[in-house]
């Protein structure tokens, strides 16, 4: 007799699917991106991201105490200063944005775990994410003596975590020195060590005001065409000191994130970029889509070897958990 197979029978209700289930996300594993801006009193919905807001350091205890009530326990700050210049000096000023910003939520919420970007984008006039030669090319191994300042008063101000996505070659070496230098031996780096040249960064650059003002990151961004190159630079990573590594974006990249985790014993995180939640967020909103999509994109995130996601879903994912 034929006997017919039935996987079906671990399908019959929510319970078996529950026992049987393979992924799970949790609310512990999900980081909030937050962006600050100068001035007092604004909490202004970022039109480009929306249900996501520019916040002056002033509101952010509001804002971070709802993402305590949620659950959700670490951040991923970007600051947007009034004042950019050629070499970004707001980046790595004792009292630039992202400092006060650092210094407010840890007086106020110790728990709550800060990540700090360091990248010079938001910073540049050019919006670049480094120094600029004469010819326009990003100077890298200057751009490294910033990129070590910048992490360096990050930590001074009371950051949990440095993560550093401007790509420079050497970057992570330079900036661990730089930090054991300063006595920071236990702050560790989160390196965004395969950081694709996406169109799916389109939102953001709208709500950090960083686009280059001319050409394109491809100098110093990877080839979204490349995966062994995916695989040599957060090996370099690894070498040169980072404690996490990171594929950026997640969604068109879950191969590479997978490939990352089979190759390498290290706490994988994924970056759920701004243009990613930008298409369900607006297909959820017109209609288009059941808000299921949002579980469904970070379980497959979460499935193809994330341990960590970097998500402005956070919010939406902890309510969806909770139900
Ligand atoms: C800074 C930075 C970018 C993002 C994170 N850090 C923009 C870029 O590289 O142009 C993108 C995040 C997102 O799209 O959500 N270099």
């Amino acid at each position: 007799m034929n006997i017919i197979k039935r996987p079906r029978r671990l399908r019959v209700n929510e319970t078996i699917r529950g026992l049987v289930r393979e992924t799970r996300i949790s609310v512990e594993s999900l980081v909030y991106p937050l962006f600050v801006i100068e001035g007092e009193n604004i909490k202004r919905e970022i039109t480009s991201l929306k249900g996501n807001y520019h916040f002056s350091v002033d509101k952010l205890e509001e804002e971070i105490k709802e993402l305590m009530d949620l659950g959700i326990k670490s951040v991923i700050l970007f600051g947007i200063p009034n004042e950019k210049d050629e070499v970004g000096c707001e980046a790595y000023h004792e009292h630039g944005i992202v400092q006060k910003a650092i210094k407010e939520i840890k007086s106020k919420f110790p728990d709550m775990y800060v990540i700090t970007d360091v990248c010079m984008c938001e910073y540049t006039s050019h919006g670049h994410c480094g120094i600029l030669t004469e010819s326009g090319y990003v100077d890298n191994d200057k751009t490294l003596e910033y990129l070590g300042k910048i992490a360096v008063s990050h930590a001074e101000v009371g950051a949990d975590m440095i993560a550093p996505s401007d790509m420079m070659d050497g970057r992570i070496g330079f900036i661990r020195d730089a930090l054991d230098k300063a006595g920071y031996v236990n702050v560790p780096i989160m390196a965004y060590s395969a950081k694709y040249a996406s169109a799916f960064y389109g939102p953001f650059r709208e709500a950090a005001d960083s686009a280059p003002s001319f050409g394109d990151r491809k100098s110093y961004q990877m080839d979204p065409a490349n995966i062994n190159e995916a695989i040599r630079e957060v090996e370099l990573d690894i070498e040169e000191g980072a404690d996490i590594v990171m594929v950026k974006p997640a969604l068109s990249y879950l191969d590479v994130i997978r490939k990352v985790k089979d190759s390498f014993n290290m706490p994988i995180a994924a970056y759920n970029v701004s243009g990613e939640y930008a298409m369900i967020r607006s297909c959820i909103d017109n209609g288009l889509l059941s808000e299921n999509a949002i579980m469904e994109s970070l379980i497959s995130i979460k499935r193809a070897g994330a341990d960590i996601i970097i998500t402005y879903f956070a919010k939406d994912a902890a309510r969806i958990l909770r139900r």
